[in-house]
């Protein structure tokens, strides 16, 4: 069993030394949009006298290097949650009785790099909502940058829609497969990410753009019908990146992964214009994945001369396909029972096919704001009842 031990989880040099020479992404639209966290146009620089505020310790807790060490077990190997993410390793942990997920950043705090590190903590320790991932503590010693959150035992939005085994949920804490989720818990689970989106982007001061909306970073308790929860995770760590760590866009596009952020970066994001309508796709994104059953891109035919195809772009292609019965074709298969058993499964679907279809508009223009999209699925949500 390899442990990270005293030398810590690898570091990014590498990937960040190639990023740099890829160049910042460009920003643009309003300053509060762009620099979500950056308050009162202050640059980084000139805000040294921030960094001396302490963090409130009744609102988020300093973890030592070693308490953390200790409750996984020398960061083994079999604490490891998941494959590594673009930002770091997430390992499974207990803490006084409590199941906590501790999240090791890629890359190595200088002391300056630690005192901005604090300062994105503490925004990060600000941010409260039901359907946002809470943030316990951190650890910020030796160099290394790391967050502590609850642990979610139901596993990810990914894993439950493509029926990938989620660690611990089997017997003895082995990995298993979760049942399938069925149309109200999807539709429900699309309800309240909107929820912590919009609270992200109009609740937030200053506010916050995600910029790595995907079915990894939705988290779900162990409940199910009407018990489910879920929250968005992973929200300030693009701005952590950035910020502390120097690292740009290749952290967040990361072909590796088994859905790909690559399928859910806007067009105009990727050519680096960054505004709330940059999320806003990417919820699309993933309300066409919870529907479809289908990830985010997958291998394009042969006969298109095209590597992939994109799930808005299959969607799309039905949808512009007058003949063809768009929920009929292209609805998850197993949420083909609840099409009928569902009052008004059908028109559901259909109705959030649309959604998410002005969701991923390539005009991001033509892409409406999270709150009325929260308001939309509201209204559908309503026609079970
Ligand atoms: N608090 C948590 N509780 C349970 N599982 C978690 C928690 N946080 C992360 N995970 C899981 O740990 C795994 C690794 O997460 P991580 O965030 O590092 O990677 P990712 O979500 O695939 O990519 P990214 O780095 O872009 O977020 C994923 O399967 C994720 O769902
Ligand atoms: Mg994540």
């Amino acid at each position: 069993m390899a442990s990270v031990g005293l030398s810590g989880p690898p570091s990014s040099g590498a990937s960040r030394t190639r990023s740099r020479s890829r160049g910042r992404i460009r920003r643009s639209g309003r300053s509060d949009e762009s620099e979500p966290h950056e308050s009162h146009g202050r640059s980084r620089r000139s805000r040294g006298s921030d960094y001396s505020e302490s963090l409130d310790p009744r609102t988020v807790r300093l973890f030592s290097w070693s308490q953390l060490q200790h409750c996984t077990n020398g960061f083994a190997e079999a604490a490891q949650v998941g494959p590594q993410g673009g930002f770091g390793i997430v390992y499974r942990g207990t803490v006084e009785e409590r199941e906590v997920a501790i999240k090791v950043m890629r890359g190595a705090l200088t002391a300056d790099s630690s005192k901005q590190f604090v300062a994105e903590v503490r925004t990060l320790s600000r941010v409260h909502h039901a359907n946002l991932i809470r943030l316990i503590g951190y650890c910020q010693e030796a160099g290394r940058c790391v967050l502590v959150y609850p642990f979610y035992p139901g596993g990810n939005l990914c894993d439950r829609l493509f029926n990938l085994p989620v660690r611990g949920a089997g017997a003895g804490g082995s990995a298993a497969c979760l049942p399938p989720l069925g149309l109200a818990e999807r539709i429900s689970i699309g309800y309240q990410m909107a929820q912590g989106l919009r609270y992200l982007h109009f609740g937030a001061h200053p506010p916050v753009l995600h910029r790595d909306i995907k079915g990894t970073n939705v988290l779900l308790d162990g409940g199910a019908g009407t018990e489910l929860r879920a929250v968005l995770a992973d929200f300030g760590l693009a701005r952590i990146s950035e910020q502390v760590f120097d690292t740009q866009q290749d952290v967040l596009i990361q072909p590796s992964c088994l859905v790909g952020t690559e399928g859910y970066i806007a067009p105009e994001y990727r050519a680096g214009e960054l505004s709330p309508k940059a999320d806003v796709y990417s919820f699309g994104v993933l309300l066409l994945e919870m529907m479809t059953g289908r990830t985010a891109r997958e291998p394009a035919l042969p006969s298109t001369g095209t590597k992939w195809q994109t799930l808005p772009e299959w969607v799309k292609s039905i949808h512009e396909c007058r003949n063809l019965n768009i929920v009929g074709t292209v609805v998850d298969r197993s949420l083909r029972c609840d099409l009928t058993r569902c009052k008004n499964g059908e028109q559901m679907v259909l109705e959030m096919l649309l959604l998410a279809l002005q969701c991923v508009e390539a005009d991001a223009q033509l892409r409406p704001n999270i709150d009325v999209v929260e308001e939309r699925i509201g209204h559908i949500m309503n026609l079970q009842r």
